[in-house]
């Protein structure tokens, strides 16, 4: 059986007659006819472009430990353990966040193409690398503000300058709890009060960490120079001057990015944590943290993930007790207002081919 302009010839024929044909026999067919007429196997183009933007998520140090996979209409995302941060986030906990992020990317991406989806979370239990398997639906009907969400990921960046202050004109989204909680993680919005607290947790982290020769050269690896295999750029990276303003930031070297008029940092911090600990609760927190940066992007505020001050006993204690029902600390978010002319400082991606793999399709399923 072939299929020729006579069976159909626009895609808006494909649908219609998807719902009036009977179902024919088509083993054996050369076509992949379930392709043409089934509405729950994107195209292959459709799958790599929603993951070329998901790949656009925050990572830790922009190590971008993500893999994904597709085949039969589904499509899977894996850890690449390669890429943990052995002396920065010994359990992996970061670089599950990160391919949460990346998850909640996807997600978006999809519903702006008119795809929503189907998750299964780590399906094969806690101790897996395989963080997800997503089937799809083309029923998804995006509002004006899915495409503003598409646009944040383009835009978003993680800023290292100091922030002004959200305010009456540029307040913080009301979205942001209620998006955290949908993952089933909690948002706090810490008081101005809680500064010197974030700044002594900074202090005690930074010192632990002094002559740790492990961290120091991870982290001299991964930050200061790009690869086109992952890392953060220099000119993403506070000047010396811009990170002394910002007194709770995680002690990157120096970088070059001096454009700023605010000398001190007047963000407002944001918590996300959790009841309980494990690889579920950290892919969620991943998503809820991507959704809350893109919201903020969405309202024109800059934002900056830390998570130096949860990398340690002594400080996660310390965050611990400023949240109202305790619990794990997993992420915290600086958000503010940050310097509206200056470009965004975008940091490079891996090639696309170096993520995503296709299996093709076995004929006889
Ligand atoms: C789990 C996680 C932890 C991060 N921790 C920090 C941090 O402690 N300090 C910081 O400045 N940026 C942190 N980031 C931001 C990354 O460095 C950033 O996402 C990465 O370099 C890519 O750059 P981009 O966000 O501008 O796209 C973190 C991001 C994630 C997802």
């Amino acid at each position: 059986m072939t299929i020729g302009p006579n069976f159909a010839s626009t895609e808006g024929e494909h649908l219609k007659l998807q719902h009036r044909l009977p179902v024919p026999d088509y083993r054996g067919a050369k076509f992949d006819l379930e392709v043409l007429v089934n509405n729950t196997i994107p195209d292959e183009n459709v799958v790599r472009i929603a993951v070329d933007l998901a790949c656009r998520a925050p990572s830790v140090h922009n190590s971008q430990p993500w893999q994904w996979r597709y085949a039969d209409g589904q499509l899977d995302l894996y850890t690449e353990r390669g890429r943990i941060l052995t002396s920065t986030d010994p359990s992996g906990r970061q670089l599950v966040v990160s391919c949460g992020a990346a998850l909640n990317h996807l997600q978006i991406a999809l519903i702006a193409l008119k795809w929503s989806t189907d998750i299964r979370r780590v399906p094969e239990g806690p101790h897996s690398g395989h963080l997800a398997s997503i089937r799809f639906r083309h029923d998804a009907r995006p509002q004006s503000h899915d495409f503003d969400l598409l646009a944040a990921i383009r835009h978003r960046h993680s800023d290292r300058r100091p922030f002004g202050p959200v305010s009456v004109q540029t307040p913080l989204p009301t979205t942001l709890a209620e998006v955290a909680r949908h993952q089933d993680v909690h948002l706090t919005v810490l008081g101005q009060g809680t500064r010197p607290t974030l700044a002594k947790a900074t202090e005690l982290t930074a010192a632990a960490r002094k002559y740790d020769s492990a961290y120091q050269a991870e982290l001299h690896w991964w930050a200061g120079h790009s690869t086109s295999s992952g890392g953060i750029p220099s000119n993403a990276l506070a000047s010396g001057d811009n990170r002394e303003g910002v007194a709770i930031g995680r002690r990157f070297p120096d970088g070059r990015d001096d454009n700023a008029t605010t000398k001190i940092d007047h963000s407002t911090v944001l918590v996300l944590s959790t009841d309980t600990e494990g690889r579920g609760e950290w892919l969620r927190v991943g998503e809820a943290l991507s959704a809350v940066l893109l919201e903020s992007t969405v309202a024109g505020l800059a934002t900056c993930p830390l998570t130096h001050m949860t990398e340690l006993n002594q400080g996660r204690e310390i965050i611990r007790e400023l949240l109202p029902d305790g619990g794990f600390p997993q992420a915290l978010v600086r958000v503010g207002v940050g310097e509206g002319k200056s470009p965004p400082r975008q940091t490079p991606r891996r090639p696309i081919e170096s993520v995503f793999s296709m299996a093709r399709r076995d004929p006889r399923r």
